[in-house]
C-alpha cells in the first residue's frame, strides 16, 4: 500500500456514521490531574491500567472507531499481553498517538500561544506507525483575553498546524488537525465564533499553502460557546453558531469534524453535538467527535484507581460513547442520559 492508499483506508476505518474518536493522549502532567481528582497517584502502572481499562470495554467498537494515545501508550501492553494498539485495533478501533509537545508562550506576542514538537517529526511518526499508530494529533490553543489572540498569532499557529499536517501525509499518517479555542474567560458566544472563524480561516489557508490533502485529514475544532463564566447558550444556539462559522470555512472536501469537549459536561457536550446535527442540513462534512474529558470523566469517577470498579467503569465508558453515537445520528434524547 502506498501512503495514499493508507491514509485512504484509515479515514475509511474512522469516519463512519455513528462512530468517533476517544482522545486518551493527555500529557502527563494533564492525567495527572485527571488522576489527583479521584486520588490515583501518577505513575506509569496506574497509567497503563486506565488505558487498558478504556480500550479492552467490550463492544466500545460500535461506537468508537479511533483512539488517541499518548506517546507512551504506544508501548504499553493490556493486562491480557497484547499491546494496547493491537488491543484497540482487535475492535475495530484505529489507533492513534498525540505527536506535539504541548503549548509555550508566543514571544514577543503577549497572550498568544503556540505549539512545540516539528523537530524530527517525521522519524518520530516513522517509529509510531510501526508502534501501530496510524493517524496523529496535534493542538494549538487560542486564548480569549485582552488582545489575544492577535491576528499574527493566528496566522503562527496555523502556519504550524500545516507543517505538521504536511509532514504526516508526507509519511502516510492522517493528521487530525484541532485549533482549540478555549471556553475560559468571560466572552459572549458571538466573540468566540469571531474568533474561531478568524483561526478556522487561517488554518485553511495554511493547509492549502503546505499542499496539505484535504480529503486525508480530520478537524478538530471546539464548539462555539459562551466563556465558561457566563450563562450557557442552549443547544439550538450553540449549534447555529458553531455550523456558522464551520460553514464559513471548513471546505466540504474535510471528510470529518471531530469536535473536542473542551471541559463541557459530559451530558452537555452530548446535548450540543445532538443538536448540532439536528440543525446540520446541507452540511458536507461527517460531524462527530474526538471527546477526551466528556468520554472518560463519568468511568474515571467509576474507577478510582480500583481493579474491583473495572467493570461499573466500564460500563459508564461504553454508556457515555453510546449516548454520543445517537447524538451523531441526532436521535438522542436528554432523558436517556
Ligand atoms: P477534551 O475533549 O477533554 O477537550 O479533550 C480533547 C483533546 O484531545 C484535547 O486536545
Amino acid at each position: 500500500m502506498d501512503n495514499i492508499e493508507a491514509m485512504q483506508a484509515t479515514v475509511a476505518d474512522m469516519v463512519q456514521p455513528g462512530r468517533g474518536v476517544l482522545a486518551a493522549d493527555e500529557s502527563l502532567p494533564t492525567i495527572g490531574k485527571r488522576f489527583t481528582a479521584i486520588g490515583v497517584e501518577n505513575t506509569e502502572e496506574n497509567r497503563r491500567a486506565w488505558r487498558d481499562l478504556l480500550v479492552t470495554t467490550e463492544g466500545l467498537g460500535q461506537y468508537i472507531s479511533g483512539i488517541i494515545l499518548f506517546e507512551e501508550t504506544l508501548d504499553q501492553k493490556t493486562s491480557d499481553g497484547r499491546g494496547i494498539p493491537q488491543a484497540a485495533w482487535d475492535q475495530g478501533i484505529v489507533p492513534g498517538v498525540k505527536v506535539d509537545k504541548g503549548k509555550i508562550p508566543l514571544a514577543l506576542s503577549p497572550g498568544d500561544l503556540i505549539t512545540q514538537g516539528l523537530d524530527g517529526l517525521a522519524d518520530r511518526l516513522e517509529t509510531y506507525k510501526q508502534q501501530g499508530a496510524r493517524f496523529a494529533k496535534w493542538r494549538e490553543v487560542y486564548k480569549i483575553e485582552g488582545d489575544a489572540p492577535t491576528p499574527h498569532g493566528i496566522e503562527a499557529n496555523a502556519e504550524m498546524l500545516a507543517r505538521y499536517a504536511a509532514v504526516c501525509q508526507s509519511v502516510g499518517v492522517v493528521p487530525i488537525v484541532e485549533p482549540e479555542v478555549l471556553m475560559d474567560g468571560d466572552h459572549s458566544i458571538e466573540k468566540h465564533g469571531e474568533v474561531t472563524e478568524a483561526v478556522q480561516h487561517a488554518v485553511f489557508h495554511a493547509l492549502h499553502r503546505h499542499h496539505v490533502i484535504l480529503e486525508l485529514m480530520i478537524l478538530k475544532p471546539n464548539m462555539v460557546l459562551p466563556g465558561k463564566e457566563c450563562p450557557k447558550a442552549n443547544p439550538e444556539e450553540v449549534a447555529e453558531a458553531t455550523l456558522k462559522v464551520l460553514k464559513r470555512t471548513v471546505p466540504a472536501a474535510v471528510p470529518s469534524i471531530n469536535f473536542l469537549s473542551g471541559g463541557q459536561s459530559a451530558e452537555e457536550a452530548t446535548v450540543n453535538l445532538n443538536a448540532i446535527n439536528r440543525l446540520k442540513g446541507n452540511a458536507p462534512w461527517a460531524l462527530s467527535i474526538s471527546y477526551g474529558r466528556a468520554l472518560q470523566q463519568p468511568a474515571l469517577h467509576a474507577w478510582m484507581g480500583k481493579e474491583e470498579n473495572r467493570p461499573a467503569a466500564q460500563a459508564a465508558l461504553l454508556e457515555r460513547a453510546r449516548l454520543n453515537h445517537l447524538a451523531m445520528l441526532a436521535q438522542y434524547d436528554p432523558s436517556m442520559g
